[in-house]
């Protein structure tokens, strides 16, 4: 594994001539219009890059972009893997793990997810504040890779306080309301039952998604900062759960998608 990550990285910095990001930000579903406000210097398929997945889902383009935000350097995954898609946890994580050994400093990451507190509405933004895992498996399973991190990393500061209270600075400055919230991560790519989404809130969590956690598990894993927002892009409480749709979902990310990246460049700006 590390043979392969230190492949990738080699590749990847043969490609773009050393280029050297700061800091790496994934992007969700529906979400990938942060690359805009980006002045681009390289963009690679992920498909050219040796032991990368490649991605599946429709809506996501699958490019792993470097270049400039705010006038710092980061990298761009502009569209991720996915567990349901039937990828081991191992390579949903992988270009977390070479962002590392590109230098990465601190991690930035979005998704769409639904909504399980009552007084949250379709298109919030919620930063995560903690994250419940309830995906069948996660990253760090099996032999534990001694140059990355410990074997028994903690999770009792998993998303970073700092960057969570500048979140709601610049959200008050630029006058939009933000939530906080607990992130559950399931497997999907189902939703979930009325059932499961009470079950969901009853245990603690304000939202609902298929991604995040084990990106997150392997930032922490290595020590990265952390830093991540959902977009509510339904609701699934019992008085107003309905039947989801792709576009709907792809609509409301749209709505709320100035808003975060607003908020991730900011961030970024001032990290
Ligand atoms: N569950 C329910 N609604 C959602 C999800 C999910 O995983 N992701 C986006 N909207």
């Amino acid at each position: 594994m590390m043979q392969q990550l230190q492949e990738t990285t080699n590749y990847i910095q043969q490609l773009t001539s050393g280029f050297a990001p700061e800091f790496g930000i994934i992007l969700g579903t529906g979400l990938g219009a942060l690359v805009n406000d980006l002045e681009v210097q390289h963009a690679i398929s992920y498909a050219e890059i040796p032991n990368f997945p490649v991605s599946t889902v429709e809506s996501h383009s699958g490019k792993l972009i470097l270049g400039h935000l705010a006038g710092r350097r980061v990298v761009v995954m502009q569209g991720r893997f996915h567990y349901y898609e039937g990828y081991s946890m191992e390579q949903v994580v992988f270009p977390v793990r070479v962002m590392k050994l590109m230098g990465v400093k601190k991690l930035f990451v979005s998704n769409a997810a639904g909504g399980l507190n009552p007084s949250f509405n379709t298109s919030d933004l919620m930063v995560i504040t903690d994250h419940i895992n309830l995906q069948p498996s996660n990253p760090l399973i099996g032999k534990n890779l001694d140059e990355l991190g410990p074997r028994f990393p903690d999770m009792s500061d998993v998303y970073d306080e700092h960057m969570v209270r500048e979140a709601m600075v610049i959200a008050e400055d630029a006058g939009f309301d933000v939530r906080e919230g607990v992130y559950v991560s399931v497997p999907g790519p189902m939703l979930e039952t009325p059932a499961e989404y009470k079950y969901l809130s009853v245990i603690g969590a304000d939202a609902v998604g298929m991604s995040t956690v084990p990106e997150v598990i392997a930032a922490r894993h290595m020590g990265m900062p952390v830093f991540a927002v959902s977009v509510i892009t339904d609701m699934c409480t019992p008085d107003r759960l309905k039947k989801v749709v792709l576009a709907d979902i792809l609509e409301a990310a749209a709505i709320a998608e100035p808003r975060m990246t607003l908020m991730i460049r900011e961030l970024v700006r001032r990290s």
